[in-house]
């Protein structure tokens, strides 16, 4: 039977920007993704998170939701906007929102798990400097000591930053995201800021809070086309870019040489800093990618989600080993795995998202069959908890498990919120029993 360790944390994911809305209440300031979505072009629906999932103001209706569920812990994040508007001004009401909701939770017994970096950089910061900037580092040390110095004592989990490899190649280099820019020697520095930021911060908070502190990547298990020299060339390099480059400093490397031999943005110590010890690695996966010659993704299968991302479970269980065998963190965390495709409510209200249903199910096996292997995967959050503000995507993709009503903002169990139930709840319920 293949049952989940007792205290193994399951739980569901959202960020702040993708889900509060309010975004002009209790004096909360303005941050680079309000800038980016008044852009024109920049959405592809020409939405904005203004409103999302109104949760700043349902709060109670959705942690009676996490409850409902069973989830052993929640990851959520601050928005770093509403806690210091000018980036440095501390402004009491947006602590407290987090205050009450970090209370919410530990009543429900549900285990608070932090992310203080999940994009949403105030807009004065980007101003002064931004990402690209050195000063950035201390900025973000300020706010992490000042967030955690009020919520340490309950927090179970810290999470430095969000995917740093989004930050700066699609808000630097792609401009896809904010704020927008084309710039490779930007995008260089903004990586090499966050990841220092993430170090000092990590050394800062130990003296702050127990909790776990860590990172969280999302990481792309890669595979070459074919057995040709020229595919497997491009694969490492794929590798080197997308997964080296982020794992190797954080655990004491440096940067990979055959990515880039001499970085012009690291000064001396700073690569001690980056690779300071942590409590645990979170890593997000969706998909894997076959790489051929030149670089390029191929498409070897049809079955994919309507991000147009593979479905390959195993590629869960083959990035989970390989950063097990390479790098051996002490504990791992998926802490976002999670599909997007339309399913709507049928005429009976029933949302029956079959194909997310069967994503989640091989997924949570894959996370099984790491488990067997002896990999210290203690954790596992389902992205996301309701529909949301898929970023450069606006509302037009939906990964909750929750159904989202934008017109009146119900929320609806999909079929897929009721497997997670089934799991949550019994937290060592077999998955066999699962199918039944
Ligand atoms: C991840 C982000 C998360 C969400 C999912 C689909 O890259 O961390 O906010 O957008 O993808």
């Amino acid at each position: 039977m293949k049952r989940f360790p007792d205290d193994f944390a399951w739980g569901v994911a959202t960020s702040a920007f993708q889900i509060e809305g309010a975004v002009a209440e209790d004096g909360r300031g303005e941050s680079i993704w309000d800038r980016f979505c008044a852009e024109r072009g920049r959405i592809v629906d020409g939405s904005d998170a203004n409103v999302a999932c109104d949760h700043y103001h349902r709060v109670a209706d959705d942690v009676a939701l996490l409850r409902w569920l069973g989830a052993r812990s929640y990851r959520f994040s601050i928005g770093w906007p509403r806690v210091m508007p000018d980036g440095h001004t501390v402004n009491p009401r947006g602590l407290d929102f987090y205050d009450r909701l970090v209370d919410q939770l530990c009543e429900s017994g549900i285990d608070p798990f932090v992310t203080l970096n999940h994009w949403d950089l105030p807009q004065a910061l980007h101003d002064a400097g931004g990402w690209p900037d050195r000063d950035t580092v201390h900025a973000f040390v300020e706010y992490a000591v000042v967030v955690m110095r009020r919520l340490g004592d309950r927090v179970k989990r810290v999470c430095t930053h969000n995917e740093p490899w989004c930050i700066s190649t699609l808000g630097f280099l792609n401009g896809e995201h904010a704020p927008g820019e084309r710039d490779r020697t930007r995008a260089l520095a903004a990586s090499h800021h966050l990841l220092l930021s993430h170090g000092h911060a990590v050394r800062a908070l130990r003296a702050e809070t127990q909790a776990e502190l860590g990172i969280v990547l999302n990481l792309v298990p890669a595979e070459p086309a074919s057995s040709s020299q020229e595919d497997l060339d491009a694969c490492r390099a794929f590798d080197g870019a997308f997964n080296r480059y982020y794992l190797d400093p954080l655990y004491g490397r440096g940067y990979p040489a055959d990515v880039i031999s001499d970085h012009p943005f690291v000064r001396e110590g700073d690569l001690e800093i980056i690779a300071t010890p942590t409590d645990y690695l979170g890593i997000n996966y969706y998909s894997r990618n076959v790489i051929r010659a030149g670089g390029e993704a191929v498409t070897v299968s049809d079955d994919k989600t309507d991000m147009g991302w593979e479905v390959h479970a195993p590629g869960l269980f083959a990035i989970l080993r390989r950063v097990h065998e390479d790098y051996a963190p002490k504990k791992i965390y998926v802490a976002e795995n999670g599909a997007a495709y339309a399913t709507a409510p049928g005429a009976d209200g029933r949302v029956r998202d079959v194909d997310r249903v069967r994503y989640l199910s091989t997924h949570f096996e894959a996370a099984h069959q790491a488990i067997t292997a002896g990999i210290p995967l203690a954790g596992f959050y389902v992205w996301s908890l309701l529909d949301n503000f898929e970023w450069a995507q606006g509302y037009t993709k939906r990964f909750g498990i929750v159904w989202v009503d934008y017109a009146t903002q119900a929320r609806v169990p999909k079929d897929s919120a009721h497997l997670c139930r089934r799991i949550m709840l019994a937290n060592g319920l077999a998955l066999e029993e699962l199918a039944s």
